[in-house]
């Protein structure tokens, strides 16, 4: 006898199999009773039916609660109207553990009792969806980088300095005398990856002692990050372009089933094509003033800022050249016009706002010496990134997209925290 996945379960019709799992409910209507399985591929329905199952087996169901974790044999029959298509005529049930009062019980939970119980909410089908599109989501970039000639290059999560700003560091004690920090992003290391190898990318945890309680910030969050030696703005636009189209369009073809489970617009998702919409930094400006926001210019956008942009449009949306004053240091000025720096947002549409950010990185020696010397740094934790400047500079550039941003905006959920398995919050370290 075959033990098989639920997934897999339409290959076996009216064999016997045996499927391996939690019960996720169980129902009775006299002679017949229904318990529903899951296994992590899917959920299916066992029927027990009695007369045609041992007695001993039909008082089973007595004692099974929710999430007690069963072995059930029986006939796999084709049932459209079953969720999954098939279901189970119960010949015999084994039982690895009888679970005790089980804390998520169908009834509604408060977010913060759910989030205490994240351990165990993991299991509910909403998560299981969410966390098989996060899967996909670095599956396929992966894959668009792989197939592109990029060379995985890993950033370490020790450093010794910043790189987006000193004001979001987590510090941390290295050995007896010196501190460290866990790393913001990766990019100032795949950098120097660039210059070895040509193209590098990177996909890994990152983190921001952000004191900020919004839906779109974790404290520990992953990020992909390509870096691309004599690569320039427009290039790196075009490649982010290219990657969230081709991320978009893996999700819609092997997550269907998923998008569903969340109810999601998927006519929205549908419509993310290329070209997307390109919005110089000065007319978002005007965008935003025009809508009634008091916005001056030089400020970085906020949260609602970005999503009043991206409101205004039905596909990503791009924005470039922010003046230097808002961002970080080892950004490039535009030749053309200093007060700007030559970077790019893409803005996911539905009001999600920023998922990527990037640009063209300062090449000169002594521009980067005078901006590090400007951002107040010490030089000395740079002096290495500053190498980079001194033997065989060339343009480049790079871009981070934000995994669960990402994934939150193809799930079309309101809130970063169901995007990674154990979200880090300001105010949640557990479980
Ligand atoms: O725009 P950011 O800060 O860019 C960088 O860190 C660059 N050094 C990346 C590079 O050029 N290689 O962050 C990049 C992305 C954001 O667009 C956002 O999607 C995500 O990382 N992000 C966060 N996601 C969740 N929680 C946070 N606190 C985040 N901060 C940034
Ligand atoms: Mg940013």
């Amino acid at each position: 006898m075959k033990t098989v996945t639920i997934e897999n379960i339409g290959k076996y019709e009216d064999e016997i199999v045996t499927v391996r799992g939690w019960l996720t409910h169980k129902r009775s209507s006299g002679k017949i009773r229904f318990l529903v399985l899951r296994d992590g591929t899917g959920i299916i329905q066992a029927i027990l039916i009695k007369g045609e199952v041992e007695d001993e087996i039909f008082q089973l169901y007595n004692t099974l609660t929710q999430e007690s974790s069963i072995a059930i044999t029986g006939r796999v029959r084709r049932e459209p109207r079953s969720p999954g298509g098939y279901e189970l005529l119960v010949s015999s049930i084994s039982i690895f553990q009888i679970a005790e009062n089980y804390p998520i019980t169908p009834k509604e939970h408060g977010i913060g009792f759910l989030m205490d119980h994240r351990h165990l909410w993991l299991r509910s089908q909403r998560q299981n969806a969410i966390l098989r599109i996060r899967h996909t989501v670095i599956n396929v970039a992966r894959q668009f980088f792989d197939s592109r000639g990029f060379i995985l290059f890993d950033a370490p999560i020790f450093t010794p300095s910043c790189c987006e700003g000193t004001t979001s560091l987590f510090r941390t004690r290295y050995f007896e005398n010196e501190n460290a920090y866990l790393s913001q992003s990766g990019q100032l290391y795949l950098e120097a990856g660039a210059m070895a190898l040509g193209k590098v990318y990177s996909c890994g945890p990152t983190f921001r002692a952000e004191k900020s309680k919004t839906r779109r910030h974790l404290t520990e969050f992953w990020m992909l990050e390509p870096e691309i030696a004599f690569a320039d703005l427009d290039e790196i636009m075009a490649l982010a372009e290219e990657l969230v189209v081709t991320i978009v369009k893996g999700v819609l073809k092997t997550r269907q089933k998923e998008l569903q489970t969340l109810n999601r617009d998927i006519a929205r998702l549908e419509r993310v094509s290329s070209p997307f919409y390109l919005m110089a930094y000065d007319d978002a400006v005007q965008l935003l003033q025009d809508s009634g926001v008091s916005f001056v210019w030089g400020d970085d956008f906020g949260g609602g800022d970005e999503t009043i942009i991206s409101n205004h449009f039905d596909r990503p949306v791009m924005i470039h050249r922010y003046p230097a004053q808002c961002k970080p240091f080892y950004m490039k000025n535009d030749p053309e016009r200093p007060e700007v720096v030559l970077c790019m947002d893409l803005l996911a549409p539905e009001g999600y706002g920023e998922i990527i950010g990037g640009g063209q990185r300062e090449d000169s020696l002594s521009e980067l010496e005078q901006k590090i010397a400007h951002a107040g740094l010490p030089a000395a934790d740079f002096a290495w990134y500053v190498d980079l400047r001194r033997y065989g500079s060339v343009p480049h550039a790079g871009f981070g997209l934000g995994i669960e941003r990402t994934v939150a905006w193809i799930c079309g959920i309101p809130h970063v925290r169901e995007t990674i398995p154990f979200p880090r919050l300001l105010q949640r370290l557990y479980p």
